[in-house]
């Protein structure tokens, strides 16, 4: 909280800070700010406990005043008191608290009021007008300042509405400069009145604006009170542009130099010759210089080029030249310029006038330049702010903004208070129709009983101002256009011949003795609503002519300046039609203002300044009791009450207060009014505290909304806990569902991916099913595309299977049955295979089993199949030999000398006679085959001489060497047995190279006993191995079988 005051009103009884819910601080924050309600009165002057009273109005808005709380409302018409001095009260953090925020639910302020207006604006779609009015002084300007601060600030803007805003807010100090002076009463006073529309696209963006200007006080430039001042831009011109600037406009840097800025009406002079410097060219509150620098960029900024602000100031320049165009008297009663370097030419037009006539047709040509130019500035404003975009420009709404100069009362007031009261009883009129009137009307609308309250209206006084032919402007137009003799005196006997009987008019004739005493005789005295005021008819025949002379417009005509010519067009010359008199115009255009601000919907600002010194802080009671009266204010509150302090909308009441009653909250069915109804009964709203009308709800004191805001304050509490846990709630919720939903769909997809894939793999399936099946129907055709597949899948499963299963040795001899297709292909791979097999096995064999697996082969295709114990013989290694050297006599192998022995091997030799078994040794050299008994070489059968050797096929170990005949040397064939027949016969074979030579006869073998006789050996087999000279003088071999065939 920034300043204490701010808790207090924060705090305060209607307002409800909804964000202040829950924090230990902010509950201390509302209770010390109800506490210190009390002390500061209300916020809404309805709230008021006795509200009848002005003392207690005017004490609530001293109490507040002391705590710089400037602003009270009246229900929706804002109070505000002049602080006179800066309050940190319209910063950007306030607009933005203000902004969106229901008017009563914030401390009252000028920002809930614009808010207020633009968000009606936006929501009903309607204009509105904000009307500032109050005394001089009292803060209207300042306030429409706010106003429009607070749109460019919160108002939505583009590059191009920033422009618009800048204007808007730029046009004020251009203004200011050019129709604003320092008065007595205020040193920034307005000196015209202003209307200023500011549009709204349909987005809520500022996008253009429209300025009314109503009657200057063009007197002013002439002269001034003592203690005024001429308007701003004369001395900001002075004291701020640069020499050169000076110079060219031919203007020295001292006011003092210039008599329309140190002269003072002649009526004060008399009194005061001396002050005749008097005027204050230097205000302490005025920084004439700085203020320059502001207009001169706002003129910029407002679009003026260079050579039209030259031109602007020239103008302004010649005011004062012209100001200072002597006369001097002379005896024929013409005048002439004194100062010779002046403008030539005003001498001669001036020449038939005498001194007076020359100087007030200066004086007139001064104002009527100044006033011209005045007006020719707002409408330049107007062009620059003018919303440019016509085609849109119909969906445009308006906020208007009225800155009018408030109720005058002078020691001396004339013609322009005349017209400035006038126009303050038109707009209290409008305030009467528009709030008093409607109020009532309102109850009336619905259907509320109740007694009206009295108000006064003052309709009366604005007829007596402004009836046709007997309203007082009609007289003065009358006396200003009648032919002869017309004068101010004769202007006030018309009046009190023609109105002296209204009730609102007096004249020192028509005065009782104790109102003659304080009135003049040339004065007539309104009774305005405000209170009672004295005007001095002199000058007000002049005034409302406003008259210039016919030459001097068209010198005016013929100036090169373009700005003047603008000012007076030559159609003004040629026109033949009376020009409207000061009065008529300015009563028209108040018509024409009132008429803008009844098509609006009003918000009223009234303003009331707390002292005359212009002092802060200081809050003079009978000032502020006398605003507060012609203000209507009293009056205003006695409507607002009479009936009920307080009344809202159904559907608001509702919304506001719904969670007070379990019936309405969290919200309500059935009929509003149904719906407010349950809710005060269940709040204990006793019938005679409020009114239930079509639409709202009436509340008739004060305190029955206190009690059910402060249930409300503590209700938040508790709802707040709820909101907070369904917040929670809901958030975790919503958290949750977010979370299943991606699984589902996490799930819903993978699944899709699951089931997409079996699909395809069954559609895959049912393809390959078919083709399998057609391509078996079609299996014995030449390929074709029936049976592709089908072919290709049993040639490729075939050598898959062939892949798997191939044969690991040599000797595995397995192969699997190829599909007719592969047939020659399966031969080939086979023997590839095989090949390959052959061949690793090849390679890692050694040379010892090579030479083995050579005889091996050699014992193979001798043997195999043909020799009964063959089989038996294959697992069994052949060896090198059977008798090494120790077992051979040493004297068989000193006659062997150096022929090498390959082989020896013990055997049974048969004899060939008598088939005798013996012992002996069979020895293989390379040349020969040796029979060794003991230590003699029995038979030595050269290789060459060997035909062949014979065997049986049974399993008996017999073999038969067969020998030449012719060999003498030779005994016969030797007939052997060994017990490993196959190894010695495989030996023998291939150390003779006899590998075809070697016989296997099945039943009997001859062979030669020598000298051509012949030996027989018959075979059969048996149960065990026999061999013995048989009868027939064979030798008869029985040998077992070994293997079945
Ligand atoms: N809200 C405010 N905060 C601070 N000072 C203010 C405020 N309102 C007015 N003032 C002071 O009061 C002076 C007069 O205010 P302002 O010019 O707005 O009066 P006015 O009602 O427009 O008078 P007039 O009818 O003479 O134009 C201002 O120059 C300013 O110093
Ligand atoms: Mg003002």
């Amino acid at each position: 909280c920034a300043s204490s005051a701010e808790c207090v009103d924060r705090g305060g009884v209607v307002m409800n800070n909804v964000s202040a819910v829950g924090s230990d601080w902010e509950r201390a924050m509302m209770e010390s700010a109800l506490t210190a309600r009390d002390r500061v009165g209300v916020q809404d002057f309805v709230l008021l406990e006795n509200h009848t009273s002005e003392v207690a109005f005017i004490e609530n808005l001293r109490k507040r005043f002391k705590e710089n709380l400037i602003y009270t409302y009246i229900g929706s018409v804002l109070v505000s008191v002049n602080p006179y001095k800066d309050l940190e009260i319209y910063t950007k953090q306030h607009m933005e608290r203000y902004r969106g925020v229901n008017f009563y639910e914030v401390s009252p302020h000028i920002y809930a009021v614009s808010d207020n207006a633009y968000r009606s604006m936006r929501s009903e779609k309607r204009d509105q007008c904000i009307l500032i009015s109050g005394e001089s002084g009292a803060g209207k300007t300042e306030a429409s300042k706010k106003v429009l601060q607070y749109y460019a600030v919160t108002c939505p803007a583009s590059e191009h509405v920033q422009t618009v805003k800048d204007r808007l807010l730029q046009s004020n100090p251009v203004l200011e400069a050019f129709g604003n002076a320092k008065t007595l009463r205020n040193d920034n006073s307005s000196r015209f009145g202003k209307y200023m529309d500011v549009q709204f696209d349909f987005k809520g963006a500022p996008v253009g604006g429209h300025i009314l200007n109503y009657l200057l006080e063009k007197s002013r430039v002439v002269h001034q009170s003592h203690g005024e001042r001429n308007f701003h831009i004369f001395y900001q011109l002075i004291e701020g542009a640069e020499d050169e600037l000076l110079r060219r406009l031919g203007l020295e840097r001292m006011a003092q130099q210039y008599q329309y800025l140190v002269k003072v009406r002649e009526r004060e002079l008399c009194v005061c010759v001396c002050v005749l410097q008097g005027s204050c060219p230097k205000v302490s509150s005025i920084n004439d210089r700085s203020d320059w620098k502001v207009v001169r960029k706002a003129l910029s900024v407002i679009g003026f080029s260079d050579d039209e602000v030259e031109e602007l100031l020239s103008i302004i320049a010649s005011v004062l030249h012209l100001g200072n165009v002597q006369y001097s008297g002379e005896d024929s009663g013409s005048s002439y310029i004194t100062t010779d370097t002046q403008i030539k030419y005003i001498a001669r037009l001036m020449s038939p006038l005498n001194q007076e006539q020359a100087s007030s047709a200066r004086d007139a040509l001064s104002k009527a330049i100044y006033g011209r130019t005045f007006t020719w500035l707002v409408n330049k404003i107007n062009t620059s702010l003018a919303f440019k975009d016509k085609f849109n420009s119909k969906n445009a709404s308006v906020i208007g903004l009225l800155d009018i100069y408030g109720f005058e009362v002078f020691q001396n007031n004339s013609f322009e208070q005349f017209c400035i009261n006038y126009c303050n009883e038109k707009l209290q009129q409008l305030f009467i129709e528009l709030t008093l009137k409607s109020e009532q009307e309102e109850y009336e609308a619905e259907g509320i009983t109740w007694e009206p309250v009295q108000y006064f209206n003052n309709k009366i006084i604005c007829d007596l101002v402004e009836e046709k032919f007997k309203g007082i402007i009609s007289i003065l137009d009358e006396e200003c256009l009648r032919p002869g003799d017309a004068s101010d005196i004769t202007f006030l006997v018309k009046l009190e011949d023609t109105v002296g009987g209204h009730a609102h008019f007096v004249t020192h004739k028509l005065a009782d003795g104790k109102t003659r005493k304080v009135m003049g005789r040339e004065e007539f005295r309104l009774l305005h609503y405000a209170g009672e005021v004295n005007y001095n008819v002199n000058g007000f025949l002049d005034k409302n002519n406003d008259l210039l002379f016919r030459n001097l417009k068209e010198v005016m005509c013929s100036s090169e300046n373009r700005i003047l010519t603008q000012c007076f067009s030559r159609e003004e010359l040629t026109d033949k039609k009376l020009p409207e008199t000061t009065a008529t115009q300015f009563k028209n255009s108040l018509a024409k203002l009132m008429e803008i601000l009844m098509s609006k919907d009003p918000s009223y600002v009234r303003c009331i300044k707390p002292n005359d010194a212009k002092q802060a802080g200081r809050f003079e009671e009978v000032l502020v009791r006398h605003q507060v009266k012609y203000l209507g204010l009293m009056e205003n509150l006695r409507v607002r009450r009479a009936g009920f302090a307080y009344r809202r909308r159904y559907e608001v009441f509702l919304q506001r207060y719904k969670s007070l009653c379990p019936d309405t909250w969290p919200s309500w069915d059935g009929r509003l009014v149904d719906g407010v109804s349950t809710l005060v009964k269940h709040l204990g709203y006793k019938p005679e505290e409020y009114k239930l009308g079509r639409t709202k709800i009436f509340i008739r004191f004060p305190k029955t909304l206190f009690a059910t805001e402060e249930a409300l304050e503590e209700r938040k509490h508790s709802l707040a806990t709820k909101l907070q846990a369904s917040w929670k709630g809901y958030n975790q919720k919503t958290k949750y569902r977010k979370l299943r939903l991606s699984a589902v769909q996490v799930q819903a997809w993978w699944k899709g991916i699951l089931a997409r894939r079996r699909a395809q793999r069954r559609r895959q399936a049912v393809d390959t099913i078919r083709r399998f099946i057609k391509g078996f129907m079609f299996r014995h055709h030449p390929r074709c595309p029936e049976n592709e597949y089908f072919l290709d899948y049993v040639r490729y499963t075939f050598l898959m299977k062939l892949h798997r299963a191939l044969p690991k040795t040599v000797l595995d001899k397995s192969w699997p049955t190829p599909p007719p297709a592969l047939t020659e292909a399966s031969e080939l791979l086979r023997k590839l295979c095989m090949q390959n097999l052959v061949w690793k096995y090849c390679k890692t064999i050694s040379p010892e089993w090579k030479h083995q697996l050579e005889q091996k082969v050699v014992a193979s295709e001798v043997f195999k199949d043909k020799k009964d114990n063959y089989p038996q013989s294959v697992p069994k290694l052949f060896v090198g030999t059977r008798l090494d050297g120790d077992d051979i006599n040493p004297k068989v192998l000193q006659a062997l000398g150096t022929e090498k022995m390959k082989y020896a091997v013990p055997v049974t030799k048969y004899d060939r006679k008598g088939f005798k078994a013996r012992a002996r040794q069979l020895l293989l050299t390379a040349s020969s085959a040796i029979i060794v008994e003991e230590a003699k070489l029995k038979q030595r059968i050269d290789y060459s001489a060997l035909k062949g050797v014979s065997v049986s096929s049974l399993s008996d170990g017999l073999f038969v060497l067969h020998v030449t005949c012719e060999d003498n040397k030779q005994k016969g064939d030797a007939v052997l047995q060994s017990d490993h027949v196959i190894e010695t016969l495989t030996k023998v074979a291939i150390c003779a190279d006899k590998i075809n030579n070697i016989n296997i006869n099945q039943s009997s073998i001859k062979f030669t006993l020598g000298q051509g006789k012949e030996g027989i050996i018959d075979f059969t087999s048996g149960s065990e191995l026999l061999v013995a000279k048989a009868k027939n003088g064979h030798l008869s071999v029985t040998a077992p079988r070994l293997n079945s065939r």
